[in-house]
Parts: structure tokens; C-alpha cells; sequence
């Protein structure tokens, strides 16, 4: 017995060298059990499923100012916003406060900015309305009312060509990072719409109190 935890010429006794062995062993399953939990933890989204990125063809975007395409799958409203064309302007228009032209194209969250509720867009209107509390949305998503405190949330839009290469993706506003609407280049023949990155909207002025209606 006395040999056992006796040591060797200039060595480590043999009750040493086992609680190195138990502590080495300890120390890699802690490991490997932390490593696996990371991985069980960490979000894995697959193309085409909320989470991941949703391809959406370019022949289904909706014509300029036309009504916004539902696409249920990525819980968003696909828009093409032209302020500055005739066409659709019952839809779409230029506010006094914005001095630059809204154009592109622009995935908006089918989420209320208010308390969360599913709000749906209401074509004898012409606008997006939340049938909780009120709040009303024009077609890119700013506030017509509230009690919404801010624009309806996007999705970053990337444009791709027949190779599925990247040629544009959605720009964001120096100030609030923002996805601002994207213009397409000629060569896009799809989309990808990454539903794991959303942005906030911003906080502009109420769009009633220029017309002078808000309830
Ligand atoms: S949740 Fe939409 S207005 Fe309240």
C-alpha cells in the first residue's frame, strides 16, 4: 500500500497521477457537453422556412404601386413603392416630410409595431389596417395612425441573377440602419428574403397629421 502513493525517483506518486487522469477526463466531458449544448442552442433555419432565407421568383412581384403579395411562408408583404409614379398613388405617395423619392422593392414583417397582432392589408382602403386597436399603415409600411409607435418592420432583400449571384441587396439608412426600399438591377431574375434580419421601422411624423384626419 505504502508503494502505491509513494513516488517514483523524481516522478509523481500513483494517487497524483489518477487525479490527473480523473481531472483530464472531467475536463473533456465538460467540454464536449458544452460544445453540444452550444450547437443544440444556436438557431438553424433551412432555405424557405421563417427563420432562413425565402427565394421568391421575380415575375411574382406585384406591378409598381399595385397591392402587396402575401407570401405566408415568410410572414412578410412584398411592395414595389414608386412615390414618384402616377400610377397607384391612392397607394403610395410622397409625404411632405420626405424629400427624396421612394423606389424599390421592400419585404415588410406581417407584424403589428403596436402590441404584436397579425394586421392584414384592406383594398377598399388602399392602406394596411390592424383589426386591434386601429393602427393603419400605408403600402411601405409607415404609420397612416396609431397607436402604432413605428413603421412596419423589413426583411433584408437580396437580389440575384440567373447564377444566383448576389447583385444588390437592400440599403439601410445611415441613421437607423433601416432597410430602405431596393432598387433591382436589370439582370435580377429572383429574390432572397432573409427573415433572420429584420429591422425596426423608424419613427416619423403620423401621415394623418398632414392630411389633418387623425382620429
Ligand atoms: S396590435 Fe395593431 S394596433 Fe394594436
Amino acid at each position: 500500500m505504502a508503494e502505491a502513493t509513494t513516488a517514483g525517483a523524481g516522478g509523481m506518486t500513483r494517487r497524483e497521477f489518477l487525479y490527473y487522469i480523473w481531472g483530464a477526463s472531467l475536463a473533456l466531458f465538460t467540454a464536449e457537453f458544452t460544445g453540444l449544448m452550444v450547437w443544440f442552442m444556436l438557431p438553424r433555419f433551412r432555405e424557405g422556412e421563417f427563420g432562413g432565407r425565402i427565394p421568391v421568383v421575380a415575375s411574382s412581384l406585384p406591378e409598381v404601386n399595385d397591392e402587396p403579395l402575401n407570401v405566408p411562408e415568410g410572414r412578410f408583404w412584398l411592395v414595389n413603392l414608386d412615390s414618384t409614379n402616377p400610377q397607384g398613388q391612392e397607394r403610395m405617395y410622397q409625404a411632405e416630410d420626405e424629400a427624396e423619392p421612394i423606389i424599390g422593392v421592400a419585404a415588410i414583417y406581417k407584424v403589428c409595431t403596436h402590441l404584436g397582432c397579425i394586421y392584414n392589408w384592406t383594398p377598399t382602403n388602399n392602406r394596411f389596417e390592424c383589426p386591434c386597436h386601429g393602427s393603419k399603415y400605408r403600402l411601405d409600411g409607415r404609420r397612416i395612425e396609431s397607436p402604432a409607435p413605428r413603421t412596419l418592420d423589413r426583411f433584408k432583400i437580396y437580389a440575384l441573377d440567373a447564377d444566383d449571384n448576389v447583385v444588390a441587396e437592400s440599403p439601410q439608412d445611415e441613421e437607423t440602419g433601416f432597410y430602405l426600399p431596393l432598387v433591382l438591377p436589370p439582370e435580377t431574375v429572383r429574390f432572397s428574403v432573409d427573415t433572420g434580419d429584420k429591422k425596426e421601422g423608424p419613427k416619423p411624423q403620423l401621415l394623418c397629421e398632414f392630411t389633418g384626419n387623425c382620429p
